[in-house]
């Protein structure tokens, strides 16, 4: 499914922030060189771009994977004034960014800042040989921030700066499609601030609640809304941890993060065991659930196109709203800090996001939390 056939644009003439999608996620990393050699090797991007001192960027070097419509820059510092190191120093590797594409970016800007959102960057022409791309960026949670891009008079690669890259090695990519939904973890007390934030300052809605009834297990719990812009095609649920008899996952988080940041990165695929069969073949590794799961998960969602057998054997969890049914599965965090994780997802009709499947998969995730010792 691509993009353009998610919700239509009913209701553009009277959105106060208009979005046409997720534009790219950045991550700061310590070594996006060797970064962007995961991704290839382990999601099947491909690398197409690159910027740094060859290309007369003296402070960082940044690496533009793609696949599908899902665009990543790995961004390194190349020394330690910079403050991509003090970010990486502070969260180790995370995401920076999660860029948005606007088609007026001086509007969306104003519109942000005059109703609380704090600049980062004010718009700023960016031109090149093939155009001219305008972009200014505004804080979210965290050192996390939203680039807003608007890139009508731009035909280029990218963005001005960036230049082709073509690699010899060229890894198979495994389905990824588009970015679903990006979920940020934020402190005890500060999800509605950030839920206001989202509804003031960019014109987003409450799509949808848990509490700690939802999402609890014996031990932990965590509290949870999801921001939509005006046509769904942006999906940010906060989440902020909820007291329980030990510590929250979120609380994990937020302690080795150093701090609010985003959690995961959904991306949708349209054969999720082609594509978690894979990911799995190249190493990537999933949260299990206890086989029992499967045993009744069909009582529960009701007759479904797949066959279960290699649903179980991979570990893809099942959920099911009025609308259609859901696929996911979540990995375990790509880094050694226990912050950033993914999530594959495919839809089939469903919009919600696997609240059927939340007690079974917060057990299989404090069982990670016991192993490292902070549950
Ligand atoms: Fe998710």
């Amino acid at each position: 499914m691509a993009i353009s056939v998610l919700p239509s644009a009913a209701g553009a003439a009277t959105d106060p922030f208009p979005i046409n999608g997720t534009d790219y996620v950045e991550f700061y990393c310590g070594n996006a060189k060797q970064a962007s050699h995961y991704y290839r090797t382990a999601f099947g991007f491909q690398l197409v771009g690159y910027r740094g001192p060859e290309t007369g960027v003296r402070d960082r070097a940044s690496y533009l994977l793609v696949q599908g419509k899902v665009r990543f820059v790995l961004t390194s510092a190349l020394g330690p004034e910079s403050p991509i190191a003090q970010h990486h120093l502070q969260h180790g590797d995370g995401v920076r960014d999660l860029a948005l594409w606007v088609d007026d970016c001086r509007q969306a800007f104003a519109y942000a800042t005059a109703h609380g959102a704090t600049a980062v960057r004010a718009p700023e022409v960016e031109k090149d040989a093939d155009g001219e791309v305008v972009i200014a960026a505004i804080r979210t949670y965290g050192d996390t921030i939203h680039s807003l891009v608007e890139r009508r008079n731009y035909r280029g690669l990218f963005l001005p700066g960036f230049r082709a890259a073509k690699s010899a090695y060229q890894p198979e990519p495994v389905g990824l499609q588009y970015v679903d939904h990006c979920v940020g973890n934020v402190e005890l007390g500060k999800m509605d601030v950030w839920v206001a934030f989202y509804e003031r300052a960019m014109g987003f809605r409450n799509l949808v609640s848990f509490d700690d009834k939802d999402i609890s297990t014996e031990y932990s719990a965590l509290m949870s809304k999801v921001m939509a812009n005006g046509n769904e095609r942006i999906k940010f649920p906060i989440n902020e941890p909820a007291p329980g008899k030990k510590k929250s996952q979120v609380d994990e988080y937020l302690e080795f993060y150093r701090g609010p940041g985003v959690q995961h990165v959904a991306i949708a695929t349209d054969d999720i065991v082609r594509t978690v069969w894979a990911l799995q073949a190249r190493g990537v590794e999933f949260l299990k659930v206890p086989e029992a799961y499967y045993d009744t998960v069909l009582d529960r969602v009701g007759k479904i196109d797949e066959d279960l057998a290699p649903l179980r054997a991979l570990g893809i969890l099942i959920d099911r709203d009025d609308e259609g049914y859901l696929l996911q599965i979540f990995s375990k965090p790509v880094e050694d800090r226990p912050t950033l994780f993914y999530e594959i997802i495919q839809r089939k009709g469903a919009r919600s996001f696997g609240k059927g499947n939340f007690k079974a998969l917060f057990e299989a995730l404090e069982r990670e939390q016991d192993a490292r010792g902070n549950l």
